[in-house]
């Protein structure tokens, strides 16, 4: 990561501000719930840096503060949002586009905030994400001269608006699925790529390398590679920046993440899992292309296999018909119904079904781990810790791992490794549930 154990931790002094690659329905749901909690005019439901709580010490302590007494993160007062979209809608046009939060309840009484915050241009090629085109994109020379773009943009945004700090989490769309080439395989390779235009370098490679470069540590909420390249993870190295992804992890996968562990610790046998979605906001037309889409079940599939762990357990999970969908359906809007039928087998093999229909709001879960990455992104950044924050898979459908080690996928063990990291960079005891303290 590297982990730091009692560090001390700058303070979390001035304004954060928070750039996001991709304005639409998960960063406008984002910014404006932000906005509203200020004004207290809403709760920040599902975040757990603003409503989790840790236990320090014995169960006998009664000792559980809330996590953002516990450890110095940024006041919820101190943010200020930005970012880059291809359509020029401002955030409040793009909130009321894309139809999550109620128009009269929520966005009305923030309509100047909102509409004050105006997308910068932004890098596109229509190749990476093929069912989009919109006015507002840069040009440029070279993709090289794209990125320097992008990194005036940072410095101008961060004096433009006093700020102290900044961190980035790539909201934009999901880009057609790539693996790394050569160009990917070392900073040298990379930037040379840029000097040349390299075709398999993405628009969210280029964010993530202006950011970096910049001083900006990077989130990326989608499927597709982004800052998972070696290049951009030596150019973090480099610049001691703690970087995080891949893609949110918010409905149909966080179920499927708490479910699989207690399938796993029952010693269930499962037989298959198949998912369906339909959906109807613009991240679901995007979806409606097979290459997006293939980045995007690439995510979802990853799941099960590890925290089933069929190597170890062959008769259980040896064969599993894991089968994931997304239906493009307008009507839905962002309300997304996803259905999950899954086999499982018991006592003999003796058949079962569960049925699961999650009727959810995708922005509605997305935006509070927006939240969230942002301000322990900020909060690791301050504590010195650098590279893949791997503390942070809680958030990920696909947990970014140095190489060579696969993801912890089980939400309760990632829900440990968090709390046990802030309570590391504190010197607190780690708490292991042993529990042997209470009987000596
Ligand atoms: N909502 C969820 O529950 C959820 C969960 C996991 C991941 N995600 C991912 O988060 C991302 C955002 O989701 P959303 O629902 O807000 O989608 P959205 O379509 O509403 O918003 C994405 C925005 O990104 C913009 N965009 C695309 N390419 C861009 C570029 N190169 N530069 C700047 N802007 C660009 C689009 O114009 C659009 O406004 C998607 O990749 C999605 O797959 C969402």
């Amino acid at each position: 990561m590297p982990l730091k154990k009692s560090v001390d931790v700058k303070p979390a002094s001035g304004k954060l501000g928070i750039l996001m690659p991709g304005m639409g329905a998960v960063a406008t749901t984002f910014i404006a719930g932000v906005i509203a909690i200020r004004k207290g005019i809403g709760k920040p439901i599902g975040s757990l840096t603003q409503m989790g709580h840790i236990r320090i010490g014995k169960r006998t302590d009664g000792n559980s503060p809330a996590i953002k007494d516990y450890v110095s993160l940024a006041n919820l007062d101190d943010i200020v949002f930005g970012g880059w979209d291809i359509f020029t809608d401002n955030a409040y046009q793009a909130a009321m586009r894309a139809g999550v939060l109620d128009e009269h309840k929520h966005l009305n009484p923030i309509k100047a905030e909102l509409e004050a915050i105006k997308p910068m241009t932004a890098v596109f090629e229509q190749k990476y994400v093929k069912k989009l085109t919109g006015p507002n994109v840069k040009t440029g020379t070279s993709k090289m001269h794209l990125a320097e773009q992008l990194m005036e943009d940072i410095k101008q945004f961060k004096a433009t608006n006093g700020c102290d700090r900044l961190i980035a989490v790539w909201c934009g769309s999901t880009e057609v699925y790539r693996q790394p080439t050569e160009v990917h395989a070392s900073l040298a390779a990379f930037e040379a790529g840029l000097r040349a235009s390299h075709d398999d370098i993405a628009p969210s490679q280029m964010y993530a390398y202006a950011c970096l470069k910049m001083g900006v540590p990077y989130a990326n909420g989608a499927p597709n590679l982004s800052v998972d390249t070696p290049a951009l993870l030596e150019l973090a190295r480099k610049q001691n920046l703690p970087v995080t992804g891949k893609d949110f992890k918010t409905g149909q996968t966080l179920m499927k993440t708490i479910l699989a562990p207690g399938f796993k610790a029952r010693m269930l046998g499962l037989a298959g899992w198949y998912s369906t979605n339909i959906l109807g906001n613009r991240d679901g037309e995007v979806l409606d292309d097979p290459e997006s889409f293939k980045s995007k079940e690439v995510s979802k599939l990853g799941v099960i296999d590890h925290i089933l762990q069929p190597e170890l357990y062959p008769d259980l999970y040896g064969n599993i018909s894991h089968v994931v969908r997304i239906n493009y359906y307008p009507p839905r809007g962002d309300n997304k119904e996803g259905w999950d039928n899954i086999d499982i087998f018991g006592w003999l093999g003796y058949p079962m079904q569960i049925k699961v229909d999650f009727l959810c709001r995708d922005s509605i879960l997305a935006a509070p781990i927006v939240l969230d990455l942002a301000l322990f992104m900020d909060f690791a950044h301050r504590a010195g810790m650098s590279g893949v924050q791997e503390w942070l898979s809680f958030y990920w459908k696909s947990p970014m791992t140095p190489e060579g080690l696969y993801p912890e996928h089980d939400l309760f063990i990632q829900l440990m490794k968090l709390k046990n990291t802030l309570r590391y960079t504190k010197g607190d005891e780690l708490i292991t549930h042993l529990g042997a303290e209470y009987y000596d």
